[in-house]
């Protein structure tokens, strides 16, 4: 059987095995339900609350103001609906390039009249118009920006300092949907104006179906899924408590091994740029990812030119064994193209497909995806 290659860390990464033997107390003997008084309910909670500690140091935050979710998809509308139900905001701006976890849930909304949805100008290579969403917060003020610090599609990394200053001086609130970077690219909430911040495990080598949402102590939200007084009534619904342990172990490794890891990562996005510009003619990069340096490290978005075998790429790519996404994992089995690169107005002849990288990765298997890319697209 052939190796399996796996390009696609964007849409989610192996579990660290560290991670795993600190989960699996509490998937074992430790299965106590975190609301139960007793000493096998106290050893969950306790833990719940190591974890919470863990994650608000590593963002230089109070853990009063960390909120652990099933993943950044509840934490996204988790924010949306506090801001529209709690805080009264009622428009909300956003760009067009964010993930579904965010426009969808905008997008609901704004049918049923219930907010005001404005989409912030981007230009061709998916860099958000800051003049723009001047321009709309002169206007509405008191809005909610949603703008995600590194885009899942394009790698593109947003200045969270600049527009967190912007969205505050003008009396907004600020959320970023941080669950690309979470990890990969510091972050420190005493330095940045940020009122929100979503992230996710599974992300950054941590367990799938946990993420946490940073809400600001100067706000205050209801619920979004109502139940019982778990995570100080922000969140009702038993703790999954293994979840939340092992979240925050990647986050503690992924920081402390962020530079080393950068540094091996970006190192791979270079060999397999330099490859491929030289295996495929005609190939360019989609948004800002075939810029080394002001990308993401662990994404590159390649744009294929016209070929007829380009619509049979990524199955093609997965027949070798090599698994990469054309677009957003997220939404993908749908097959309806990717809203980011629609918005971008990259040919539709032209094949795209995100290949994304962990510390897992070699320079070998660049070398094997290159090959096996070169005997899919040979005339
Ligand atoms: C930028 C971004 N936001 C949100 C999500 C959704 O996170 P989760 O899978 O934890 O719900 C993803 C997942 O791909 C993502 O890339």
């Amino acid at each position: 059987m052939k190796k399996t290659i796996y390009f696609d860390n964007a849409a989610t990464t192996s579990l660290h095995p560290e991670v795993l033997e600190e989960m699996m107390p509490y998937l074992t003997n430790v299965y106590g339900n975190g609301s139960s008084i007793h000493m096998m309910g106290r050893k969950a909670k306790s833990a719940v609350e190591n974890a919470r500690k863990k994650v608000a140091e590593l963002l230089n935050t109070s853990p009063s103001e960390v909120f652990f979710t099933s993943g950044g998809t509840e934490a996204n509308n988790t924010v949306i609906n506090g801001c529209l139900n709690s805080l009264g905001v009622s428009n909300f701006i956003t760009s067009p390039l964010e993930h579904h976890a965010v426009l969808h849930p905008l997008e609901f909304l704004e049918k049923k009249k219930a907010l005001h949805l404005q989409l912030v100008k981007v230009d061709e290579t998916g860099t958000v118009d800051l003049a723009d969403l001047q321009n709309k917060l002169n206007e509405q003020p008191k809005s909610l920006v949603s703008l995600m610090h590194g885009n899942n599609e394009l790698g593109n990394i947003l200045d969270l300092q600049k527009v967190g200053e912007l969205v505050k001086s003008k009396g907004g609130y600020f959320h970023s949907d941080t669950v690309q970077t979470i990890g990969k690219l510091p972050i420190d909430l005493q330095e940045l104006k940020i009122d929100f911040l979503s992230g996710s495990g599974h992300k950054f080598h941590g367990p799938k179906g946990v993420g946490f949402l940073y809400i600001n102590s100067n706000n205050r939200l209801n619920p979004f899924i109502h139940g019982g007084a778990q995570e100080r009534n922000m969140r009702g619904g038993t703790e999954n408590v293994a979840g939340i342990v092992g979240l925050a172990k990647a986050f503690e490794l992924a920081v402390a091994k962020r530079e080393e890891r950068k540094s091996y990562i970006l190192g791979i996005k270079e060999y397999f740029k330099a490859q491929i510009v030289e295996a495929i003619p005609g190939v360019t990069f989609n948004g800002a990812s075939g810029d080394l340096e002001n990308s993401l490290h662990h994404i590159i978005n390649v744009s294929f030119p016209a070929h007829p075998d380009n619509q049979m790429l990524l199955f093609s790519l997965d027949i070798e064994g090599i698994c990469v996404s054309g677009g957003s994992a997220c939404s993908s089995g749908t097959d309806i193209g990717s809203h980011v690169l629609t918005t971008l107005n990259v040919p539709e002849e032209r094949a795209n497909v995100r290949f994304s990288f962990s510390v897992e990765n070699t320079k070998e298997e660049v070398d094997e995806v290159i090959l096996a890319l070169k005997k899919i697209l040979k005339k």
